[in-house]
């Protein structure tokens, strides 16, 4: 392929876009208040289905953030899933599949803990209910139906959410996990409407953790895209 002339914008894109990376190691220090209202209001200009803004976000720290990461472990350890959007294993093609057999082997190799080892991928995964160390979390909520249309456009939040953090030098960790709790969610921030769709993870990583090192590939560009003329 032939190399495309680069401005400064297409520099910070390529910057921006592919070194934002899932973080599941962070250091405790909590992020400047004006740099999380800088980070969120960026997140605002977030594009939607005729700008409606289907989205309601509850941003967590401080010792609202213990509370609810004991609540959600409580949760967890009873077995008191709520889930709002339905998930199911069965919704995955034979290829994501695959991708997602890659991506747990990598994660797993990179944490040391062995693909038949179920106690500790369990005790990891109760772990990361404690937002993986980081000091804040937030909560993306669907409002109006809570419908698929409407959940497209918090996700496109999600994504703008996430590279305005990684331009601030926020590290952060979609953690749908976190969705599967959805009642504890609600009762602890008092929440009364939406449709809880992801919690998001944010703070500053450590760099040191070997598991902040794991990478992702992605699909050829022709597997996923075609160009019609
Ligand atoms: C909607 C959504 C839900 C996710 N849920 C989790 C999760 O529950 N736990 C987790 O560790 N990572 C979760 N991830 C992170 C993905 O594993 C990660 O984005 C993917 O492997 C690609 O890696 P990258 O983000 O580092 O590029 C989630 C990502 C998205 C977009």
């Amino acid at each position: 392929m032939s190399r495309l002339p680069s401005t400064d914008l297409t520099d910070y894109a390529e910057q921006l876009i592919r070194n934002r990376h899932a973080t599941r190691a962070f250091r405790p220090e909590a992020v400047p208040e004006d740099t999380i209202r800088a980070i969120f209001s960026l997140a605002g200009a977030a594009p939607s289905s005729s700008n409606a803004q289907p989205w309601r976000v509850e941003v967590v720290s401080g010792a609202r953030r213990e509370r609810l990461a004991d609540a959600l472990q409580a949760a967890h350890a009873e077995q008191r899933t709520s889930v709002d959007v339905p998930y199911s294993e069965g919704m995955y093609a034979p290829v994501h599949r695959e991708r997602r057999a890659a991506f747990g082997a990598d994660l797993y190799g990179a944490l040391r803990i062995a693909p038949d080892d179920h106690l500790a991928r369990a005790a990891y995964v109760a772990e990361s209910l404690r937002f993986y160390g980081a000091p804040h979390v937030a909560f993306l909520f669907v409002t109006g139906d809570g419908g698929v249309r409407l959940a497209a456009d918090v996700g496109a939040y999600m994504q703008t959410l996430l590279l305005a953090m990684a331009a601030y030098g926020v590290a952060s960790c979609p953690q749908g996990l976190l969705s599967f709790y959805a009642d504890t969610v609600r009762t602890e921030l008092g929440v009364t409407g939406g449709k809880l769709l992801v919690g998001i993870s944010f703070g500053y990583a450590d760099e040191s953790a070997p598991v902040n090192r794991v990478t992702t590939e992605r699909a050829a560009l022709e597997t996923t895209t075609a160009f019609h003329a």
